[in-house]
């Protein structure tokens, strides 16, 4: 499973790189905002390849096909790991189908049900982003739908990878792991989490005491 930290705060970006966990970025105009990096997106995703030497989702601010396309051909000379991330409508699936066949990849973001995903795959999205957190918070479950979308993937082959976002907790990791997803993107929060376990806390003191003891 691949791990991409779901930031555009180039410190948590350096420290997940430092960890020897970071296969890519993704950013969403709402990550962006929190840094205050709206009139410096394109430096910031140029800062951000830098760091991350992977793929590296850039969102269009478009939303009619020929504003999309044009962004996304702006967004895409930034960087050769450039990923253009479009919205789940009819015109960023227009564009998914026009930046696909000039082979520049295209993250689909907020995918919210498996019929969604089939159109992304058959437009030719290297990604898709179904979001799990959102519908787990509106107690639909958002791991039922990482489970629809890889049956679908793998009955017809799709090469799109399965890009799980709005994580909320190690146990989205876990579940999306079980179920082959091939991607998790995660807040810095989240994967700091991984590590932890009370036990391990518990039994590393232990063996140190012990170790000390005369
Ligand atoms: O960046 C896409 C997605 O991971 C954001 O999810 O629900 O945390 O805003 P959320």
């Amino acid at each position: 499973m691949k791990f991409f930290l779901d930031s555009a705060n180039l410190k948590e970006i350096k420290e997940a790189s430092d960890l020897g966990l970071l296969d890519g970025v993704t950013t969403n105009p709402s990550l962006v905002a929190k840094e205050n990096k709206q009139k410096d997106f394109k430096s910031t995703i140029k800062q951000i390849c830098k760091i991350a030497k992977g793929p590296v989702s850039a969102e269009v601010i478009s939303t009619d096909f020929e504003s999309m396309k044009k962004e996304a051909l702006i967004l895409s000379k930034i960087d050769k790991n450039v990923v253009i991330k479009l919205p789940m409508t009819i015109d960023g699936i227009k564009a998914t189908k026009f930046l696909s066949k000039k082979k520049i990849p295209v993250n689909v973001t907020l995918i919210f049900s498996a019929s969604q995903a089939l159109i992304a795959a058959k437009a030719g999205a290297a990604y898709v982003s179904p979001f799990v957190g959102r519908l787990d918070d509106i107690s639909s479950n958002g791991m039922n739908l990482i489970s629809e979308i890889s049956d679908i993937f793998i009955n017809y082959g799709f090469a799109t990878e399965i890009l799980v976002a709005s994580i909320r907790n190690p146990i989205h990791i876990v579940d999306s792991a079980r179920l082959g997803a091939d991607v998790a993107t995660l807040p810095f929060k989240v994967l700091l989490q991984l590590f932890k376990h009370p036990l391990t806390d518990i039994g590393l003191d232990n063996f140190l005491k012990d170790w000390n003891k005369k």
